[in-house]
């Protein structure tokens, strides 16, 4: 159904930007890419789509990137907590405001669908797990307030919107193509690989005495390339007329940090990791009920853990210096 379909990719150069440009190219996708290149590498842009270098913040940026678009995927963002707690104005600008922009564009252009990378950060820190779609969205940072009220102002929107609140992205493209290079890098299996790899000295555990079966966080991990089919299955229900909603994206499973390290000592080699404090604001556990994007969607992930640190590990072993190397 997308064979043909005209869509914008915002954040087309970042980590899951990529990937989803990758597989819409293969599916027939006529892709556009809206990039500021400020966190994304022009390498990881697939060379069927055209990538337009400007920021969704800007008019005519966006408008030319509209142009006969059928349909909007919008992965462009600011997307750490702590930097969002530093700079949260910052956070409304790109996020919520550029959000705004994107939306008066694609009314203006009459797009068909629009899909927002969202995630379990608008849920907040005390949601009992599996979350579910109903909970309450208290965030607890300005990251995950950014991104409510980006749901919300596209709530508001004359073409459906469906948001994709993923819990913790992982992996990579299999054959080592297109992986995760981010700066600084806060996402614990490519921390864990750098340090296994002696790029770095040792990874820190943040809290080892939570109420969690070994102490240590437990995490929803979920393969990019999971998240890339649920894109997908989200633009050819709503390209075919149905609604936009919002589902959660994750494996439904929880992985405790202790769990990741043994995974990638597994593949990659031991782990040299130091029992730190607490983080504030860090809830002990967070973990997707994927129900209803299984049930409307017909989404199930595939990937399990073994395979997001195999894939990540095949990205890692052929660009340890990421796109730059
Ligand atoms: N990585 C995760 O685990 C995770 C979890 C939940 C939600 N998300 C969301 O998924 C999306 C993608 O995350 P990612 O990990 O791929 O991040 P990323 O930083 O790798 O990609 C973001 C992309 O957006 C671009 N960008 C940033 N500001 C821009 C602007 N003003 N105008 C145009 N382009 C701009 C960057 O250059 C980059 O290519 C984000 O919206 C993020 O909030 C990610």
């Amino acid at each position: 159904m997308l064979r043909g379909a005209r869509l914008l990719v915002t954040g087309g150069a970042g980590y899951i930007g990529s990937h989803a440009v990758r597989v819409l190219c293969d599916l027939g996708a006529d892709v556009v890419v809206l990039d500021s290149l400020y966190t994304g590498h022009r390498p990881a842009v697939d060379g069927r789509a055209r990538l337009i270098v400007g920021d969704v913040r800007d008019p005519a940026a966006v408008t030319e990137a509209m142009v006969g678009a059928d349909a909007v995927l919008h992965f462009a963002a600011l997307a750490l907590v702590g930097e969002s707690v530093r700079e949260p104005e910052r956070y409304v600008d790109v996020n919520v405001h550029g959000t705004r922009c994107l939306a008066q564009e694609a009314e203006a252009a009459g797009v068909k669908a629009f899909v927002l990378s969202s995630t379990a950060a608008t849920y907040g820190e005390d949601v009992p797990s599996p979350i579910t779609e109903d909970q309450p969205q208290r965030p607890c940072n300005p990251y995950g307030e950014s991104k409510a009220a980006a749901e919300a102002v596209l709530a508001a929107a004359a073409f459906p919107a469906t948001f994709l609140r993923y819990f913790n992205a992982a992996g990579a493209m299999p054959d080592g193509s297109l992986g995760e290079d981010h700066t600084p890098e806060t996402h614990l299996i490519p921390l864990c690989i750098q340090a296994a790899t002696g790029q770095r000295d040792q990874l820190t555990v943040f809290g080892a005495d939570w109420d969690t079966p070994d102490g240590t966080c437990v995490r929803d991990y979920v393969h990019v390339l999971d998240l890339v089919d649920a894109h997908v299955l989200a633009l050819e229900r709503m390209l075919a007329g149905g609604d936009g909603a919002a589902f959660n994206l994750g494996s439904g499973v929880g992985r405790s940090v202790r769990q990741v390290l043994d995974a990638v000592g597994s593949e990659v080699g031991p782990v040299p990791s130091v029992d730190g404090a607490r983080r504030p604001g860090d809830p002990p556990m967070l973990v997707a009920s994927a129900e209803r994007a299984r049930r409307e969607l017909g989404w199930s992930p595939t990937r399990d853990l073994a395979a997001i640190v195999r894939d990540a590990w095949a990205w890692h072993r052929s660009h340890p210096a990421g796109y730059a190397g």
